[in-house]
C-alpha cells in the first residue's frame, strides 16, 4: 500500500505532538523546562517531520497523484503544499522562541508557537489520513510498489543528509514522552 510508510510516520509524529501538548501544559503551569525536553522537539519537527516526511510526500506521493490525474496547482495537493510551508514557518518561529525561552525563562511566545504548531499539524495529519491518503489508496493501486520503493529511498537519503536514522527518531519520540511525563510528576 503506497501510504503505509507515510501513515507510520504520522503515528510517530502524533506521539511527539502528544508530548508537545503535555509540554504546553507544564509551561502553562509555570514549570521550567530543560533543554533536553525542548531541543528534541525542535530536532524532530525540523528534521523528521519537515525534511524527511514532507519530502517523501512532496517528491513521491504528490507527483504520483499528479500523474494519476490530480492537479497540483489547486485542490488537495495545493492545500497540502501550503500546509507544509506553514508548518515550516511555525517551526522556525518555534525554534527561535524555544532558544529565547531557554535563555530568558519567558515562556509566553513559546507556548503560543507550540500551540499553533500542535493545532496546525493535528489538522494537517487529519486531512491526509482521512482524505488525501484515501484518495491515494484508491488511485495508486497499480503503482503502489513503485511509490513504496521511492518512499523508502527518499527516507533513507533525507535521513542520511541529516545524519540521523529512523531508529534515532523512534527512540527520541519514546524518550520524549517519558521525560515529559517525569517532568510533570
Ligand atoms: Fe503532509
Ligand atoms: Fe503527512
Amino acid at each position: 500500500m503506497s501510504t503505509a510508510s507515510l501513515r507510520r510516520d504520522h503515528e510517530l509524529i502524533e506521539k511527539v505532538i502528544k508530548a508537545m501538548e503535555s509540554t504546553i501544559q507544564l509551561l502553562n503551569d509555570g514549570k521550567q523546562l530543560p533543554e533536553f525536553i525542548l531541543l528534541p522537539v525542535i530536532d524532530f519537527s525540523k528534521n523528521f517531520t519537515d525534511v524527511c516526511h514532507h519530502s517523501k510526500e512532496e517528491k513521491s506521493l504528490f507527483p504520483a497523484l499528479e500523474k494519476a490525474g490530480l492537479p497540483s496547482n489547486m485542490g488537495p495537493i495545493a492545500m497540502m503544499l501550503i500546509d507544509h510551508q506553514r508548518s515550516r514557518e511555525i517551526g522556525t518561529e518555534m525554534e527561535a522562541s524555544a532558544k529565547e525561552y531557554l535563555s530568558s525563562g519567558d515562556s509566553t511566545k513559546l507556548i503560543s508557537d507550540m500551540q499553533q504548531y500542535v493545532e496546525h499539524i493535528t489538522e494537517h495529519l487529519w486531512k491526509e489520513n482521512n482524505k488525501l491518503f484515501m484518495m491515494a489508496e484508491a488511485r495508486l493501486q497499480y503503482v503502489s510498489e513503485k511509490v513504496d520503493k521511492e518512499l523508502t529511498e527518499i527516507e533513507k537519503s533525507k535521513l542520511d543528509e541529516i545524519g540521523k536514522t529512523r531508529e534515532h527518531y523512534e527512540k527520541l519520540a519514546e524518550n520524549l514522552a517519558k521525560d515529559v511525563s517525569e517532568q510533570g510528576s
